[in-house]
């Protein structure tokens, strides 16, 4: 098993990195919190794939435990699931020495994690994420939201895992949209950390759930988010690196949610971190030539790249109320090229320059 640490702020927390780790994390949750009642947050996919042999693991190691279960979709991360999670745990009486499991992608653990966030001033929280992209980016760092109409993760909290569970095996019940999805979010962490894995990306042929290399990248994308995490745990500096493409991206998938056109996380990052190339290579800001790489590899794995589809003042509207931007000012992270980021920040009013 491989075992990264996390360390954020005054917080250090493990990262547990094992095929088939699944079985076994009842039983691990049993040592670490032996007098605990256990809230699982799941959605009724993952239900419906893991929660027979979850609960019945949980049962065998003497786990008290309550599965709750919320829709699956973007649409769970709203105020409403999110309020009605409390009440649960009002209603069953949970106290401050439980603890929240949240099993799932991103969502879940957006929303699992800030109930235990917020949930009577804070309760720990243990993340088991389903998804490639849950597993190398959102369930560790300690980042947790809700959405509201007016944009996504508008509400949330700072609030670390006390652990993290990183079950590779459960990445082959993947449908193949989620796990190009979350293969964007580990093109962003080559393209702005790991010249080395972008050239491995542009080298390998297609890559699947049960690709070789595929446990060696996640290792490689879960150090770089300890780097960045420790030196940044807050946001305020090198942490942005995280969000290369997402600026845009967060314009395209708010566009399409009002205009209820079929978009994904993973799919509008893709196409954001394609067009800011685009937009810095040609004012000079990347090296020559990067674009074309980033747009090749982006095929390659089943993904978009093109943004001529999407309005621009429409996606523009939507990174205006981005709560990155400070006092007019929009922080952008470019590439110098594959492997090497920087931020760079302009005024609101130079945004559709960049789009
Ligand atoms: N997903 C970006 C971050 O954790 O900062």
């Amino acid at each position: 098993m491989n075992t990264l640490t996390m360390r954020a702020g005054t917080c250090e927390y493990p990262v547990y990195i094992e095929k088939g780790l699944m079985q076994s994390i009842p039983e691990r949750l049993k040592d670490m919190f032996p007098q605990s009642r256990i809230a699982i947050i799941t959605d009724d996919n993952i239900s419906a794939l893991y929660a027979k042999n979850v609960t019945a693991a949980c049962e065998a190691a003497g786990l008290r435990y309550d599965l709750l279960t919320v829709k699956p979709g973007e649409g769970a991360k709203s105020a409403d699931v999110f309020a009605r999670l409390l009440s649960k745990l009002a209603q069953r009486s949970y106290n401050r020495a439980d603890v929240i499991v949240a099993l799932g992608g991103g969502v879940v653990g957006d929303l699992a994690g800030f109930v235990a966030a917020v949930f009577l001033r804070g309760l720990r929280c243990v993340q088991i994420p389903t998804s490639l992209l849950a597993q190398i980016d959102s369930a560790v760092g300690g980042k947790t939201a809700i959405n509201l109409p007016e944009g996504k993760n508008l509400v949330g909290a700072f609030h670390q895992p006390s652990a993290v569970f990183v079950d590779t095996a459960l990445l082959q019940t993947l449908p193949e949209p989620d796990f190009a999805d979350g293969m964007s979010e580990l093109i962003k962490y080559a393209l702005i950390r790991d010249a080395d894995m972008f050239i491995q990306l542009e080298q390998s042929g297609t890559i699947h759930a049960d690709s070789d290399i595929l446990s060696s990248w996640i290792t490689r994308c879960l150090s770089i988010k300890r780097d960045v995490v420790a030196a940044d745990e807050k946001d305020m500096g090198e942490r942005m690196l995280l969000n290369f493409g997402h600026t845009i991206g967060h314009g395209i998938e708010r566009l399409c949610a009002a205009q209820k056109r079929p978009m994904t996380h993973g799919r509008a990052v893709a196409i954001g971190m394609a067009a800011i190339t685009a937009a810095s290579e040609r004012m000079g800001l990347t090296k020559a030539g990067s674009v074309q790489r980033i747009a090749a590899v982006l095929q390659k794995m089943g993904l978009p790249h093109d943004i001529s589809a999407y309005d621009k003042d429409e996606i523009l509207k939507g990174i205006l109320v981005d709560k990155k931007n400070v006092a007019d000012k929009l922080n952008l992270v470019l590439i110098l090229e594959p492997g090497q980021s920087y931020l760079h920040q302009i005024p609101g009013s130079d945004a559709k320059s960049f789009i």
